[in-house]
């Protein structure tokens, strides 16, 4: 018997940063971006862990502490209350690019817990709500102090407005009044998450109330874009994603890559532009309309854009 699932990539519109130290956040799923886990039963003793795209096959015995796939199944176990899986092949793979704000690591930890799940007839964990609290588990040994806004837009694959709250989150969906036309735009430097929060947690420790201001001023932005996007006032969306960027510039999480492609799009007719997700590399976003969308990615292209996806959210 053999089980596959999958979850998509993420982009933040608005309130990365922020939302770790509890202001609101928007975030969307990539769905053409996907990873995707497959799970088999294996006549040979032991779990085979397989990640062709990495090259690596081995035995989840020999995985080194801290090896990505081992530790979602460590994950698995213990949140199943399962003392010991079954004889297994899970081979892994993804087409959304890796330490580039895409949510990667998160994808691909809820597309094994998804798998796992189905295909040991645990339906009762098949919920986006379980995966996802699964996945945050996980994401906090790779990223240390996550929001939870990431494993939640995989989970749940739906656009949501996010706040990090005791005892629950804060999770809503809504809906787009007119459709947004996003281009996500990819400035192939990698960046880590991990790093990137920690240097700002760094920053505004020693500067907590420069960065509270920062941190106040996303998190009316992303009030306010909830509300524009819901009214379909795109141009005020727009608006607002360039105000988000200048305070990220001013968190110190852009990087000239990244300036450079916010920069062409505006100039190419964007509504408005930032970059998506922890910075110092990794992917920008641009708010098009279908007029406008091919102006803009000739502009990304020419500014440096290694690979541009569009994502429409209604
Ligand atoms: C990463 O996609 C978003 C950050 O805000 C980190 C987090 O929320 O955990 C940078």
């Amino acid at each position: 018997m053999k089980t596959t699932a999958s979850a998509p990539g993420k982009i933040i519109l608005f309130g990365e940063h922020a939302v770790v130290y509890g202001r609101p956040a928007i975030a969307a799923p990539v769905s053409q971006v996907r990873a995707t886990a497959v799970v088999e039963n294996s006549p040979a003793p032991g779990i085979r862990l397989i990640a062709p795209d990495l090259g690596q096959e081995m035995m989840l015995t020999e995985a080194p502490p801290g090896h990505p796939i081992a530790a979602v199944i460590r994950q698995f176990e213990l949140a199943a209350g399962l003392p010991a899986l079954p004889n297994l092949t899970i081979t892994v793979t993804s087409d959304i690019p890796i330490a580039s704000g895409l949510g990667s690591g998160a994808a691909i930890t809820a597309a094994v817990i998804r798998a796992l799940c189905r295909h040991l007839g645990l339906d009762d964990y098949l919920t986006p709500a379980w995966i996802s609290a699964q996945t945050y588990e996980v994401e906090k040994i790779h990223h240390g102090t996550p929001s939870g806004i990431d494993n939640t837009v995989v989970s749940w694959e739906m656009p949501v407005y996010f706040a990090r709250r005791k005892p629950q989150n804060r999770i809503e969906t809504f809906t787009a009044a007119a459709p947004l036309h996003l281009l996500v735009g990819d400035t192939a430097v990698s960046s880590s998450t991990k790093e990137v929060v920690g240097d700002v947690r760094r920053r505004w420790e020693a500067d907590p109330d420069t960065f509270n201001a920062i941190f106040d001023g996303c998190g009316r932005i992303a009030r306010a874009a909830r509300q524009a996007i819901e009214q379909g006032d795109l141009t005020t969306v727009g608006r607002l994603m360039n105000e988000n960027h200048q305070l990220l510039q001013e968190m110190t999480v852009s990087c000239p890559e990244l300036d450079r492609l916010v920069t062409a799009a505006q100039q190419a007719g964007a509504l408005g532009a930032k970059l998506s997700g922890a910075g110092r590399g990794g992917n920008m976003i641009a708010l098009v309309t279908p007029e406008t969308a091919g102006a803009v990615t000739n502009a990304l292209r020419s500014a440096g854009a290694r690979a541009i996806l569009t994502s429409i959210l209604q």
